[in-house]
């Protein structure tokens, strides 16, 4: 730990991007347990500024020079730099946090989400621990609940995914793209709004204004997408259940922020919506809100900004007692990545002795 303030020095890695900029946020509003906070970014950004706990701090460029004296590195940058990078922040003594799909998978890496496999975090043979992908976590707290009480034997899952699940270019496709269509007749002929919208799709494959797109990440074996990949394995990952049944579809929806998931969950003996109720309403980090006759259920409208897994619509299956359905959202940028980061890194900080 530096000794000139007593309290571990904390990097930020990929400070200026939709995740980064996320994690100063809830840098400034949670306890204050950190001495230095380093914002790093690339060559790009060195020298802008940027508020954190209420002081304007001057990005550095990534370097072996910008990672020493780190004890804690979060790293919020793409695959091929965190898989380049943060092996030297660990190698320089740092516990690294990341953000990115580099790491999750590797079997000396563990996958946290502090409410539900807590313990997981103090073993890291790599001096990495990774976060979960965003539409993993955006159910997993609620499922994590129900498993420890019933069990889980299988998911079937599709999702609603945010635009800025592709980071900030996502989002500026995705405004400039309903800037195109906004007070048009658009959305009433085939190819009226892929005309309109033309090539500048961003990261995404076709038009995401006025439309729904049934993919997200890379093409995987037998028409399967990266993104469907992620939630099979991290969720068994973290779960502990390495054989969970589990089928995936995710889709892309024209929404900023917040990812919501229909879900189908098998148990291992009959579920009572009663009991299942209870168990949302006293998870942690979860908000049941599920009135739907007075037009109460989460939506991401009203989702985003907040820290909770929000559930509504619980629901037991018509045709089998054993499997519940449910409504889930969850805001990708703060639980779904920075704020569950920001957790891992505080319990790594009360294991260094911060607390
Ligand atoms: N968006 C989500 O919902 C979400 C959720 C969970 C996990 N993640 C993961 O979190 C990571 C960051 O995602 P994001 O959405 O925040 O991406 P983003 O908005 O594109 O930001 C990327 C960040 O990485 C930095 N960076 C890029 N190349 C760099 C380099 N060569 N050296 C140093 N820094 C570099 C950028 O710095 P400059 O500004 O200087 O270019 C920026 O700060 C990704 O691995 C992503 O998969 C994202």
């Amino acid at each position: 730990m530096t000794a000139h303030t007593g309290k571990p020095t904390l990097a930020v890695v990929g400070a200026t991007g939709a995740v980064g900029r996320v994690m100063l946020q809830i840098l400034s509003q949670h306890a204050d347990i950190w001495g230095e906070i380093r914002l790093i970014a690339s060559p790009r950004s060195a020298g802008r500024k940027l508020a954190v706990r209420g002081e304007e701090v001057e990005v550095v460029a990534l370097s072996e020079e910008a990672l020493s004296g780190v004890d804690v590195a979060m790293f919020d940058v793409p695959d091929e730099i965190a898989r380049q990078w943060a092996p030297v922040a660990a190698a320089r003594g740092a516990v690294v946090v990341d953000n990115s799909g580099a790491f999750r998978m590797d079997p000396d890496v563990p996958l946290v989400v502090p409410e539900v496999n807590p313990h997981a975090a103090r073993s890291r043979p790599r001096g990495i621990v990774s976060n979960p992908n965003c539409t993993t976590l955006s159910m997993i707290v609620a499922l994590g609940a129900l498993h420890a009480e019933f069990g889980l034997r299988e998911l079937v899952v599709s999702s609603y995914q945010a635009v800025s699940g592709a980071g900030r270019a996502g989002v500026d496709t995705l405004r400039q793209q309903l800037s195109l269509v906004a007070g048009t007749e658009l959305g009433t002929s085939p190819g009226d709004v892929r005309r309109a919208v033309g090539d500048s799709t961003g990261p995404f494959s076709e038009p995401v204004a006025l439309n729904v797109v049934p993919w997200a990440g890379s093409l995987r074996e037998d028409g399967w997408s990266s993104e469907e990949m992620k939630v099979r394995d991290e969720s068994r990952k973290i779960l502990g259940l390495p054989d969970l049944r589990v089928a995936v579809t995710c889709v892309r929806v024209p929404v900023v922020t917040v990812h919501s998931l229909t879900v189908h969950a098998r148990f291992e003996g009959e579920v009572t919506v009663g009991r299942a109720r209870e168990i949302l309403d006293t998870a942690p980090g979860v908000v049941l809100f599920d009135n739907p006759g007075a037009g109460e259920f989460p939506t991401p409208a009203d989702v985003v900004g907040t820290d909770p897994t929000w559930v509504g619509r619980v629901r037991r299956a018509l045709d089998d007692p054993t499997a519940l359905e449910l409504f889930v959202c969850g805001d990708n940028l703060r639980k779904g990545a920075a704020l569950n980061s920001a957790q891992i890194a505080e319990l790594v900080a009360a294991e260094l002795g911060a607390l």
